[in-house]
C-alpha cells in the first residue's frame, strides 16, 4: 500500500492528501469495485464497505476476502446495476469510483449523480479518480502511440476494429465536464490533476519506470495548477455536500 500510493497511478489518485486516514467508521459505496482491491483495502482500514458491480464475479472475490480476512466490518456486496440497485437514502458517507465514471455515457452519469445525491448524508462525499483529457494536442498522440492491446491510429485497419470493441463510450472526460457535473449536484467540487511528468514514463526502458514515477508523482505538485491541469493523464474528482432535493 505505502509503494502503490507513491507509484501506482489509480492509487497515488485515489489516497492522495492520505486518504486512508478518512476511511475508520465510514460507511463507503464502492461504485464498480471490479476486483475488490480498492475495497479490501477500504475494510482493512477500519470502513463498513458496500461494493457494487454489475458483474457477479467481484461477489464471489468478496465472499472469499470476508472468509480470509477478519475485517471489523465485513465487505457487503450490492448485486447489479447501481441504478436498478435498492440502496437506501441518506445512509452513506462516503461513494468511490474508481476508473468508473468514464465507462458511463452521460445520461447514465446523470443518472447515477441523481441518485448518489440522495444516497449520501447530508455532509456526504464523492471520490472518483478516473482519466483526465484536457488537452487536444496530447490526446492526438497518446492515440498516434501504440500501447498494449492498443494499435496506433497509424494502423488504420487495426485501430478501426480496436474501436469497435473498446467498451468506453464516446464521452467527454475532461476536468471541465467534471466541475459542471460537481457545481450542479454538489456544493462543492475539487479536482486534483494527477501524472502530468507521471505519464512519459512510458518512454523509460522498464527497469526505471517506478523510480521514475515516484519521482514524477512528486516533481508535478510543485507546478502551476494551470499546466498540472492542461497537460495531466488522470484526476482525482471530489464532490462534498450534495444539494439535496425536498424529501431526499
Ligand atoms: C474499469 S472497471 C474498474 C474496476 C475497479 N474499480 C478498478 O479500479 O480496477 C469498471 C467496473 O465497473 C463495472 N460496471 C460497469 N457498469 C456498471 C453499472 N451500471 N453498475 C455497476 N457496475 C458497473 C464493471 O463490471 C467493472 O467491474
Amino acid at each position: 500500500m505505502y509503494d502503490a500510493t507513491r507509484t501506482d497511478t489509480s492509487w497515488v489518485g485515489l489516497y492522495h492528501g492520505n486518504f486512508q486516514n478518512e476511511l475508520k467508521g465510514k460507511k463507503i459505496l464502492e461504485l464498480g469495485c471490479g476486483d475488490c482491491a480498492n475495497a479490501a483495502v477500504m475494510a482493512a482500514f477500519g470502513a463498513e464497505v458496500y461494493a457494487n458491480d454489475i458483474s457477479q464475479k467481484p461477489g464471489e472475490i468478496i465472499n472469499k476476502l470476508n472468509t480470509s480476512h477478519k475485517f471489523e466490518f465485513e465487505i457487503k456486496f450490492i448485486k447489479g446495476d447501481f441504478l436498478k440497485a435498492d440502496i437506501k437514502n441518506n445512509f452513506y458517507d462516503i461513494v468511490i469510483g474508481k476508473a468508473f465514471v468514464h465507462h458511463l455515457t452521460h445520461d447514465q452519469e446523470v443518472k447515477f449523480t441523481k441518485k448518489i445525491v440522495s444516497i449520501l448524508k447530508a455532509n456526504g462525499l464523492v471520490r472518483y479518480f478516473e482519466p483526465a483529457i484536457n488537452n487536444k494536442f496530447l490526446d492526438h498522440l497518446r492515440w498516434l502511440t501504440p500501447v498494449p492491446g492498443r494499435p496506433s491510429k497509424f494502423q488504420r485497419r487495426k485501430f478501426e476494429q480496436w474501436r469497435i470493441n473498446d467498451p468506453h463510450p464516446e464521452r467527454d472526460n475532461s476536468s471541465k465536464h467534471y466541475e459542471k457535473i460537481g457545481k450542479k449536484y454538489f456544493e462543492e467540487t475539487r479536482i486534483v490533476p494527477i501524472g502530468t511528468i507521471e505519464r512519459f514514463h512510458r518512454i523509460l526502458p522498464k527497469k526505471y519506470s517506478r523510480r521514475f514515477r515516484r519521482f514524477a508523482f512528486k516533481f508535478e505538485r510543485k507546478l502551476p495548477k494551470s499546466i498540472n491541469l492542461s497537460l495531466t493523464r488522470s484526476h482525482l474528482i471530489e464532490y462534498k455536500i450534495p444539494k439535496k432535493q425536498k424529501g431526499t
